[in-house]
């Protein structure tokens, strides 16, 4: 999954566009507003009057959510345990092509930080401890009831429909703490029936400009 090109959204926010997947890792209304809209407001907000929060992303890509979630947790002085993993890690000089440092004020070195190498467990500010692998998702193992939040980010259910599965959101599940959630971008029937087959409660919500509905999926505090 290589040969992916510079685009930038209407939101001014820059994204790569996947040539052998055909799609963009980012909405192309904005790739800023769609990833603080989704998964900050709806996923991390609900946990930030914790001291502590473990967020589980299923494809760091370029980094955005968990730079926007870094962002989050300095901001609000909660610990972010984020734990990310990617099968086609971006380099370098592809991470810095991106102007989200630049559009979000922040420093450039720190994002790049985040992209340092594909496997990392450090501490990359006080309040945000990245943990990150190189593996496929149909491959691998999730401790049980680890997470108090999953970032769903995979390519669309058209372009990789073996990433969302019932048996994979059975195992999303079972890695979240009950109480926990589970955000998407995508809101296809589907992907709410493999939801439902894995025992989450779903919520539409209000998407963001260009989408008219996301899922919040929800783990029952009495499983
Ligand atoms: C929609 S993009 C992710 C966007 C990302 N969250 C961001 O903020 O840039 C989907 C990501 O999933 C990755 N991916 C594709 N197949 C994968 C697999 N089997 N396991 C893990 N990651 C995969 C892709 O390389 C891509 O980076």
């Amino acid at each position: 999954m290589s040969n992916i090109q510079l685009h930038t959204t209407e939101d001014g926010s820059t994204t790569y566009f996947n040539e052998q997947v055909g799609e963009h890792y980012h909405s192309t209304f904005g790739a800023i507003q769609e990833s603080q809209h989704i998964f900050i407001n709806a996923g991390l907000e609900p946990f930030l009057s914790r001291k502590s929060v473990s967020v589980f992303e299923v494809g760091f890509g370029t980094g955005l959510n968990a730079l926007l979630t870094l962002m989050a947790a300095e901001k609000r002085e909660v610990i972010v345990h984020y734990s990310a993993i990617e099968l086609y890690p971006i380099n370098r000089t592809e991470a810095a092509s991106l102007n989200f440092p630049e559009l979000l004020k922040m420093s450039h070195e720190l994002f790049l930080k985040i992209h340092e190498s594909p496997v990392m467990d450090t501490f990359v500010t006080d309040h945000f401890h990245l943990r990150k692998w190189q593996e496929s998702f149909e491959g691998i193992t999730l401790e049980a009831q680890n997470y108090d939040v999953v970032f769903f980010d995979a390519f669309s259910p058209e372009a990789q429909p073996e990433m969302w599965t019932t048996e994979g959101f059975i195992r999303l599940f079972q890695t979240l703490k009950p109480g926990g959630y589970l955000v998407t971008y995508s809101c296809k029937g589907l992907v709410k029936r493999a939801l439902k087959e894995a025992g989450f409660v779903l919520e539409k919500l209000p998407g963001p400009p260009g989408k008219r509905e996301f899922l919040r999926a929800g783990r029952p505090e009495w499983t």
